[in-house]
């Protein structure tokens, strides 16, 4: 099976059944970064009361708190478009967390409603780590988030 296709299978029936979205953060994060490779940090950040706040991840210590348009993640949330970003010392403010980071991907997350619940960001050492492959791959993972 194809890495993207296990990963979205696992994800799927680590979710079965389950209705807290804590928990499911927590290992849908533990999940992306022990099966695929080259990354060195994912991890999730919650809406709160507009902006985004820290929640599970695997990965070194994180900024906490990112305002509405802030950064990759808050442009995420801001455009609520997918951020496929081949270098992050490119991208206008871009919020260093891990100095390792060099290239990031994140998707903005929704549930059942369509409420904006937060965003999947996965960030890799290596420039140019994500492409189109990767983000159809993680499009299948923020799918699951529907649930909630
Ligand atoms: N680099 C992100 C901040 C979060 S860390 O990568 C974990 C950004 O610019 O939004």
């Amino acid at each position: 099976m194809e890495l993207y296709e296990s990963l979205a299978a696992q994800a799927k029936s680590l979710l079965d059944g389950e209705d807290d979205i804590i928990c499911a953060m927590a290992n849908i994060s533990a999940l992306i970064f022990e099966k695929i490779p080259d990354l060195n940090w994912a991890g999730f950040y919650r809406e709160k009361d507009g902006g985004l706040i820290l929640g599970p991840f695997q990965g070194k210590v994180a900024c906490t708190r990112i305002e509405c348009g802030r950064g990759v993640c808050g442009t995420a949330m801001a455009t609520d478009e997918p951020q496929l970003v081949p270098n992050v010392h490119e991208f206008a403010g871009h919020i260093a967390c891990d100095s390792a980071s060099n290239a990031e991907i994140v998707l903005p997350l929704h549930g059942a409603d369509g409420r904006f619940l937060g965003v999947l960001d996965i960030d890799s050492p290596t420039v140019g780590r994500f492409g189109e492959r990767d983000l159809d791959g993680f499009r299948k993972i923020a799918e699951l988030f529907k649930i909630f």
